[in-house]
């Protein structure tokens, strides 16, 4: 099974998201590897700093095992519709993660378009916790231009923060909210499994 992850902007939490998808598919049965596909090779250096504490394998975009069960792609920003329709042929699902905010959501909006509703499914990160309501305001507009949505959405915490400085999946960091943020990723990471089942 492979899950490419893709964006139109910086920032949104494509890493961050690769990263734990893979941290969930590794606690399913069978082999999961996470291939870093961005020229700036945030995953590699983040798990470099955890050294053996994530528990995938981590590899070059480049140079991908055939051996896995599990394949999760991070890849770098802003993607043409060429490379977008690629991604979206050789994956099982592309998770596009968007951040509650005009600007990624008109990025994500105008791009997508073009490819078929069953390829992908975006992922709203970063989301301000209660009472902001932007979260679900940015569900409800991308459904009405009939955008498929992960019914979860990547609450905002600083344990991911904490996470990214130690290298290693916010599951296993020392805060009061890293219980509650895993569980976000793992809804997610169940989500995607019914996703590709069907
Ligand atoms: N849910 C979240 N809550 C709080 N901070 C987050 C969350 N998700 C990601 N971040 C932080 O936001 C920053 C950007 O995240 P990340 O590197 O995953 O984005 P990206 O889309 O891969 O960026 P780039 O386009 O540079 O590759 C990081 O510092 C990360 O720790
Ligand atoms: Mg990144």
């Amino acid at each position: 099974m492979i899950v490419t992850v893709a964006s139109f902007k910086g920032g949104v939490g494509k890493s961050t998201t690769a990263i734990h998808i893979a941290a969930f598919l590794a606690t399913k049965r069978g082999k999961t590897v996470l291939a870093d596909g961005d020229s700036n090779r945030s995953v590699m250096s983040w798990v470099e700093r955890g050294g053996d504490a994530v528990p995938f394998t981590v590899c070059d975009g480049d140079s991908i095992p055939d051996d896995y069960d599990y394949l999760v792609i991070d890849t770098a920003a802003r993607p043409t519709d060429d490379e977008l329709t690629a991604l979206a042929e050789t994956s099982d699902l592309l998770v596009i993660p968007c951040t509650p905010t005009t600007f990624s959501l008109e990025a994500t909006i105008g791009t997508l378009a073009t490819l078929p509703t069953d390829r992908y499914k975006i992922l709203l990160t970063v989301v301000p916790p209660k009472p902001s309501r932007e979260g679900e305001k940015a569900q409800i507009a991308l459904s009405k231009f009939e955008l498929p949505v992960f019914k979860t959405m990547i609450r905002r915490f600083t344990a991911y923060l904490k996470a990214e400085n130690s290298g290693v999946p916010v599951s296993q960091v020392r805060d009061p909210k890293a219980t509650e943020a895993w569980a976000d990723y793992e809804a997610v990471g169940k989500e995607i499994l019914k996703a590709v089942k069907k």
